[in-house]
């Protein structure tokens, strides 16, 4: 059996910036098929030489080089450059005599095509794949890898589907969102479902409310011309918060594969409580924009694209019923940090004497990145002759527990698992429809042309005041569980 995955977009940031360093780094562990061929496509004029002279550049400070310079040549052998247009059926059609040739004599040559472009150029793509035969599975499996954003909104996501399905059945179809691939954020469900402790209280009767916490330190820096016609909620919201919401909220799937996983990540999607209408999105959510985001260079001059978001939703599910999900994400933000906090109910106040405080309830802290671990938040006797109760943490750190191992870059995992077929970490169609839905009532909202301007909040702080006047609606306050005590 051969493979080529073909990297439509190859001289592209995130072709140069993470699939090639992750390509790269799994060749180095020895863990790419020995017979795979990575075949980058693109407009450049590049030769073989200067496309590998390229990947290098690309490769220092994104891929894990401990293997370094004495394994680049055996990986730069596996790559090839083909120049084209995906637009000029000639360019297309060259490329499928290039892989043609090298498949021939293969009793099996597989396909896995990467569409690492532009999201207005997947609909020709498939289109142009299709026009050659490219997307038939004859003498070996052809997959299509998708990257976010899928549509807009939910009709432009349909319309995307229509074009995929047109040259690909949905089995074949691999749309990507990255934070599948992070270890931590696959831990959530080990963490859920192997150890005995947690699942008893994980529902209303024991959990108070749940935030969920994507806060990044960067701004837009040179993206505004994607993310000036994006904003929050497409960028982040939609699929990483909405993704990370269903890991924490969903049932027990019947086993970890494919179809099971995503048969109740789809059914706790279509259980989060729907807004009816723009008005009643806008009343449960807080737009902001950054100080100075105005004056980066792409961005419209009055444009009102929120550059964080927060919002309270709500799993209609007998195990969630009532209980608040805050959510918030947002660029210039204190500091990066993805965190997961479920908030337990407070014990009775009776038995211990708290110093005159209120009751602590537990807390635990689920740190996706960067400080990766677990923090369980619990009350201790003070040391001394009385008989207070102070707060403190439990913490696993994966830094410490695993220091002779390195966390694979999410896009590792995603690849292997896209090349070997496995589909549990993609996001099948049905999931991206159910997001949309609960997302397209407040895009109407924030859209509007009557709509009032994000609320502004300063670089480097936590966002918009009113995101905290939306927590304490419910009376919460956001919390930061994981930057405290690492
Ligand atoms: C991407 C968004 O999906 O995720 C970016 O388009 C964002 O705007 C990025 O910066 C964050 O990913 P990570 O892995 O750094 O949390």
């Amino acid at each position: 059996m051969s493979a080529a995955l073909v990297i439509f977009g190859a001289t592209g940031d995130l072709a140069r910036r993470k699939l090639l360093p992750a390509l790269f780094t799994l060749h180095c562990k020895r863990s790419l098929p020995d017979d795979l061929r990575i075949v980058g496509f693109a407009r450049g004029e590049l030769t073989h030489a200067d496309y590998c002279a390229n990947l290098w550049a690309g490769m220092d400070g994104y891929a894990d080089l401990t293997c370094r310079d004495d394994v680049w040549p055996s990986f730069a052998e596996r790559v090839t450059f083909v120049q084209g247009d995906l637009a000029h059926a000639e360019d297309v059609a060259r490329l499928e005599r290039t892989l043609a040739d090298a498949e021939r004599g293969q009793r099996e040559a597989n396909r896995l095509y990467y569409l690492s472009i532009a999201p207005q150029l997947y609909a020709p793509a498939v289109a142009s794949l299709r026009a050659n035969g490219m997307h038939e599975d004859h003498g070996g499996w052809r997959r299509v890898v998708v990257e976010k954003p899928f549509g807009r909104d939910g009709a432009s996501a349909a319309e995307l589907d229509n074009a995929l399905h047109a040259a690909f059945d949905e089995e074949r179809v691999y749309r990507i969102d990255h934070y599948l691939g992070k270890e931590t954020v696959q831990n959530l469900l080990v963490l859920r479902f192997a150890n005995a402790i947690f699942e008893p209280v994980w529902d209303r009767a024991h959990v108070d409310n749940v935030q969920i916490t994507v806060a990044e330190e960067v701004d837009v820096g040179t993206r505004a011309g994607y993310y000036d016609a994006s904003g929050a909620l497409r960028d982040m919201a939609q699929n990483h918060l909405l993704q990370l919401l269903t890991l924490v909220a969903m049932e027990p799937p019947a086993s970890m594969g494919a179809d099971d996983l995503h048969r109740e990540k789809a059914r706790t999607l279509a259980a989060v409580r729907r807004w009816r209408t723009p008005q009643e999105a806008a009343a449960h959510a807080v737009a902001g924009q950054y100080d100075g985001y105005l004056e980066a260079e792409g961005v419209a001059a009055d444009s009102k694209t929120p550059t964080f978001a927060a919002l309270r939703l709500y799993v209609d599910t007998p195990r969630w019923q009532g209980v608040p999900f805050h959510l918030r994400t947002g660029k210039a933000m204190a500091a990066k940090s993805t965190e997961i906090a479920v908030q337990f109910r407070a014990p009775p106040s009776s038995l211990v004497n708290l110093g005159g405080g209120e009751p602590q309830a537990n807390r635990l802290g689920l740190c996706i990145q960067p400080h990766e671990g677990v923090h369980l938040r619990f009350q201790v006797k003070t040391p001394g002759p009385g008989a207070e109760a102070s707060t403190r943490d439990l913490e696993f750190h994966y830094a410490q527990a695993f220091s002779d191992q390195s966390i694979p870059e999410a896009y590792e995992r995603l690849l292997k698992d896209a090349l070997m077929g496995d589909r549990a970490l993609f996001i099948p169609a049905e999931q991206i429809r159910e997001a949309w839905e609960i997302m397209d009532p407040l895009l109407a909202a924030w859209e509007a042309p009557d709509a009032a301007r994000p609320r502004p909040y300063p670089r480097g702080s936590w966002g918009p005041a009113a995101a905290d006047a939306l927590a304490a609606e419910t009376g919460h306050a956001w919390l930061s569980t994981c930057g405290e005590h690492v």
